[in-house]
């Protein structure tokens, strides 16, 4: 039997009511096809062994210092294919989007029907996430912003916004250099290193510093850039990124999904001290959402939304 990731589940996963989804993003919605099926016992232990068995082996790469030069060679071949396409957007997709044709959703595995689901959830959950937040200031900072993919989305969306693309990869920088300039963006690509934060870095009043899915290659080496954050004051801070505290050890998904977060050194301790900070009242933390939807060994997306005090 096939389910359907509709308004009302998408609603579930970013803790907000149908009605405010279907205003967001309805029409997207629709566009794509969200059908999936829940994968039946033989093939979901055929998944499970798979996980572990890879969890176990040695061929996931573990994130650090040491990884600039994969990034910047995997980001250059999107580098290739945008020029070589003639600046099709739909190069800039990461191609670790595509890997998996088993998904997890809501703690259990599922088998979507269409093979770009992850990208086109991704894409609903971007537009869900920007439009809700980003209305009220006027410079986005995206940390570790990859191929610009994400900025992309917000420059069609807030065309008058100044937008930076920040990441240590050269290649990463020309991507958005390119971008920038055949689609005439308002968008800047500039290196920057979380490891050693630019603190020449200007940012205006009124700027929100996202980071997606790139605060996880940090490890428990947060501090850098989280002293960084408090030093530029910037109006607001959003992370997506995958948080190992939002797990609940005692499910056997969660469980593994630890243990696949800290065997590929994934962030860690990032919402702790976020949960001092607020504490000693130095922030305030205004959303905390585990988004139950990522790939077949972890959750990708969940939410951490805060300010300065
Ligand atoms: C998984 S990719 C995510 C890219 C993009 N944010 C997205 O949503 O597709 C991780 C990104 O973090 C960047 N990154 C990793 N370590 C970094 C560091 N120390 N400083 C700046 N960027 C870093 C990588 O170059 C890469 O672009």
């Amino acid at each position: 039997m096939t389910s359907i990731l509709d308004t009302s589940e998408l609603a579930k996963l970013f803790g907000t009511s149908e009605k405010d989804v279907e205003q967001m993003c309805g029409d997207l919605i629709k566009s794509y096809n969200f059908r999936y099926m829940v994968l039946e016992p033989s093939e979901f232990e055929k998944i499970l062994l798979d996980v572990i068995r890879t969890i176990d082996g040695e061929t996931l790469s573990v994130s650090g210092k040491k990884r600039e030069s994969d990034w910047i060679s995997g980001w250059n071949d999107n580098l290739t294919a945008f020029v070589e396409s003639n600046y099709d957007l739909r190069t800039l997709v990461p191609q670790y989007m595509y890997k998996f044709g088993v998904r997890r959703l809501f703690s259990r595995y599922i088998r979507p029907l269409d093979k770009h689901f992850e990208v086109h959830f991704y894409n609903v959950y971007r537009h869900y996430l920007f439009k809700t937040w980003f209305k009220p200031y006027d410079c986005i900072y995206e940390f570790g912003c990859g191929t610009g993919y994400n900025l992309v989305i917000m420059a069609q969306l807030f065309p008058e916004k100044r937008l930076l693309g920040l990441d240590w990869a050269e290649s990463s920088i020309k991507l958005v250099d390119t971008i920038a300039s055949i689609y005439k963006f308002n968008l800047t690509g500039r290196k920057f290193d979380y490891f050693d934060p630019d603190y020449d870095l200007e940012v205006p009043d009124n700027s929100v510093f996202i980071t997606l899915n790139s605060m996880e290659q940090l490890g428990g080496d947060f501090q850098p850039f989280l002293d960084f954050i408090l030093e530029k004051r910037p109006a607001l801070v959003i992370n997506s990124e995958p948080f190992i505290e939002l797990y609940d050890e005692s499910n056997l998904l969660d469980y593994l999904a630890i243990r696949y977060h800290q065997k590929r050194n994934y962030l860690n301790g990032y919402l702790g001290a976020l949960k001092t900070l607020e504490k000693s009242n130095k922030i305030e933390i205004l959303k905390i959402q585990r988004i139950l939807c990522g790939n077949i060994f972890h959750e990708g997306y969940s939410l951490v939304i805060w300010k300065i005090l």
